[in-house]
């Protein structure tokens, strides 16, 4: 394996009526409370009256940050940290999934750091040497494990990029996950946010390296159990049993003991990042598109570890097969399950219409250092147009 530190800031409290239980006292030594929110589920589903009701008993003094959109813009985050430094908010909670909750960590950063936030911490990785406003999280969507890591990934609208770097300062102090308030989400959504877990592993399985080390075992029965619950929770989209664990599995894929001694991928992602930053699809969507894509382009580079992922995640048997076979079987059964779950295949179901953009677009993508090879635009572009 390879070297490693490892830290992991965040104090998680899962489980049905855990915000009722321990909401209170997290906050008490806080008088000036932003709650964070996104485009109103929250008001719908009954959890934003349930959380300010919980903050007024206790006298505090709410500020409102509503708004947040999917795919959440630097302006907004500017936004935020005006909105933060003028009420001298003490912290931020947020409450909701991947997009309040990075715009809530930007904000937190954006608000201590002075001097222009984005050429500092999102152009290139900056070095956070002081304290960010402190942070908590409420989950409402399970996916990008962004409750127990230090990234904020946020879009650029003027520079057209979509970044985010893992500042373990920026790791939420406590999260609250109470599989219960994933409920309400869309089935889709349920679907692509389980996905997105399902990718970062795949994304960091897929990387040197490949001889035996405990973090690629840790992934493969992360696999296994998101394949299984979400076909459960499809099922029956109510299973507290199944919700429960995508909502773990979600943080376990991206809280970094999965990448421990790994170098990672994460070439799919950086393409989805910016497809997002020119067109605004949805994040986890657009990995569930890209992957079986990319994997049918990388699969020689890294036969060792898509013939273990064929047998040891897809249960397939190597009898009969070459061994490229047996990884392209894997790569066939990821696809298949994609199409099972009702997720998109194609970038025009993504509402990617513009084909000409592509080029663009496929220019603007940074190239992971820890993929088994090195993908040139030429051939991101060619991944794109297999895509579309
Ligand atoms: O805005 P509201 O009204 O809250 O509605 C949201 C939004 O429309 C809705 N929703 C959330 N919880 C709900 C609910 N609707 C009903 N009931 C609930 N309980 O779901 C929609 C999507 O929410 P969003 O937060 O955008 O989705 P997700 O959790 O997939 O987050 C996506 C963002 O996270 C970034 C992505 O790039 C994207 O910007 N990521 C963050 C990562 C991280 N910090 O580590 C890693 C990921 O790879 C990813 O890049
Ligand atoms: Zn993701």
């Amino acid at each position: 394996m390879n070297n490693f530190i490892y830290e992991n800031g965040t104090k998680v409290y899962f489980g049905r009526g855990c915000v009722r239980e321990f909401l209170t006292c997290l906050v008490k030594e806080y008088s000036t409370v932003m709650m964070a929110y996104g485009e109103g589920s929250v008001k719908k589903n009954g959890i934003y009256d349930e959380v300010l009701s919980i903050l007024m008993k206790e006298g505090k003094n709410v500020v409102e940050f509503s708004g947040i959109m999917p795919n959440p813009t630097y302006e907004k985050v500017l936004e935020g940290t005006r909105l933060a430094n003028e009420s001298r908010a003490e912290m931020i909670l947020g409450i909701g999934g991947g997009s309040v909750m990075d715009c809530s960590k930007a904000v937190a950063l954006a608000a201590r750091c002075g001097g222009e936030p984005w050429e500092n911490y999102w152009a290139r990785r900056g070095i956070v040497d002081f304290e960010p406003l402190p942070v908590g999280v409420i989950v409402t969507a399970g996916g990008t494990g962004s409750e127990c890591n230090g990234a904020a990934v946020i879009t650029n609208e003027k520079r057209k990029i979509k970044t985010g770097y893992d500042y373990p300062r920026c790791n939420p102090e406590f999260a609250l996950m109470d599989p219960a308030y994933t409920f309400s989400l869309p089935k889709e959504q349920m679907v692509s946010g389980a996905f997105d877990s399902l990718s970062h592993i795949m994304e960091t399985y897929f990387s040197e390296p490949d001889e035996q080390n405990v973090s690629d075992e840790i992934s493969e029965a992360l696999m296994r159990n998101i394949i299984r619950n979400l076909r459960q929770a499809v099922r029956n989209p109510e299973d507290y049993t199944a919700r429960s664990n995508l909502l773990w599995d979600s943080t376990l894929s991206e809280n970094r003991l999965i990448k421990l001694g790994k170098k990672c991928d994460f070439t799919c992602h950086l393409m989805a990042h910016q497809l997002g930053a020119y067109t605004g699809c949805s994040h986890s969507r657009s990995v569930a598109v890209l992957h079986p894509v990319y994997y049918r382009h990388l699969y020689r580079d890294g036969l060792v570890k898509f013939t273990r992922f064929a047998e040891n995640v897809w249960g397939i048997s190597p009898e009969g097969k070459s061994r490229e076979e047996l990884a392209r079987a894997g790569i066939d059964a990821l696809a298949d399950f994609i199409r099972e779950v009702g997720l998109p295949t194609t970038l025009r179901e993504l509402g990617v219409t513009d084909k000409k953009q592509l080029k663009q677009i496929a220019d603007s993508c940074r190239f992971s250092p820890g993929a088994y090879r090195k993908t040139e635009s030429q051939e991101i572009l060619e991944i794109f147009q297999e895509c579309y």
